[in-house]
């Protein structure tokens, strides 16, 4: 989908940008005080939230290890204006069969995001989540929730992932929540196999002594009116976000079944963005069998697999022995 960005109000951008870059765990109260805030970061943060989405979901819409009935519950947990739970039914129609579920501790964004879903969804049952059990069948979205959570909050969503059927969750593509993720995974394996990014299901290898400078993050494509609309340049410029580039962090996985799920086999998950120079590029592999690999190949010596790394893309994906 393609928007341009409507009327912004650049006091209350301003002052939600000022937030979230003071986030840390536990150091924000409820900040949405107005319907006219959350509208503002519907059309702007949010939607570029949504960019990022778009490219997961499409990676995963061609994964088979992903493949899920439609009709399932979706829960969008810290939903904010429920960005993630629209760009999932987007991406996946035959969700909206199913229960949607929104929760935030802001009863004003559950309601917001429950009126979008509703306008562009209209699925069949769409309800506030208030706590308790969720149905084995939940899908759970969680979305640049995690540096707002103090250590309490961390382990109660974690427990509430426990009893889920499958997790996504997108963060932005820094190096203390891509790391931050990565744990995470660390202590969900017991219940879950990895879908994505990972082609293993061992702990994350950038969590071993001596890659501490390392994280896992690709970069999403931004739509072409991320460079062309004039109020999203000004945004760019007002916010100093470059729009140019959106660092994706994320992590899906799935209950965990006796048969093993279907990986591409032999593939090297590359990280981040290779390093082009002249006749060369390098860059940092996850290999299937968990370890981070540094690779440098040389036009002259496989210039197939030299020529895609050097084209990059979000999923990108080479062979093993390269
Ligand atoms: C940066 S916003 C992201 C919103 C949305 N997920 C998105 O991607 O646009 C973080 C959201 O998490 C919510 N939140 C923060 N701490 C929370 C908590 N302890 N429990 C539930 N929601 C929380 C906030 O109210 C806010 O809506």
């Amino acid at each position: 989908m393609t928007r341009t960005i409507p009327q912004p109000d650049w006091q209350t951008l301003d002052a939600l940008r000022r937030r979230f870059l003071l986030a840390g765990p536990g150091g924000l109260s409820d900040y949405w005080a107005s319907d006219h805030d959350l509208a503002q970061y519907d059309a702007t943060f949010a939607e570029r939230i949504r960019w990022k989405w778009a490219a997961v979901l499409g990676e995963l819409r061609t994964n088979p290890a992903w493949a899920l009935p439609g009709g399932m519950t979706l829960l969008d947990w810290g939903c904010g204006t429920g960005v993630a739970a629209r760009a999932f039914l987007s991406a996946f129609p035959a969700m909206r069969d199913g229960h949607v579920m929104v929760s935030d501790r802001s009863s004003r964004a559950c309601e917001f995001a429950l009126g979008r879903i509703r306008d562009e969804h209209a699925p069949a049952r769409l309800s506030r989540f208030v706590g308790g059990q969720i149905p084995r069948d939940t899908v759970v979205l969680v979305s640049h929730v995690l540096d707002e959570l103090p250590g309490p909050a961390l382990q109660a969503l974690l427990a509430l992932l426990r009893q889920a059927e499958a997790v996504v969750w997108v963060e932005p593509g820094t190096q203390a929540l891509g790391r931050s993720l990565a744990g995470l995974k660390a202590t969900l394996l017991d219940r879950f196999t990895t879908v994505a990014p990972c082609p293993h299901d061992q702990p994350c290898g950038l969590l071993q002594p001596g890659r501490e400078r390392d994280w896992c993050h690709f970069f999403a494509p931004p739509p072409p009116e991320a460079s062309q609309d004039r109020r999203w340049s000004e945004f760019g410029r007002r916010m100093a976000i470059d729009l140019r580039s959106l660092p994706t962090s994320f992590l899906v996985m799935r209950r965990a079944a006796p048969s093993p799920i279907d990986r591409p086999p032999g593939q090297v998950r590359i990280l981040g963005r290779p390093r082009p120079s002249k006749g060369l590029v390098t860059c940092l592999g996850c290999d299937p069998s968990g370890a981070v690999v540094e690779m440098r190949v040389l036009r002259s010596h496989d210039r197939a697999t030299h020529d895609r790394l050097r084209e990059g893309g979000f999923c990108l994906r080479v062979p093993r022995a390269s």
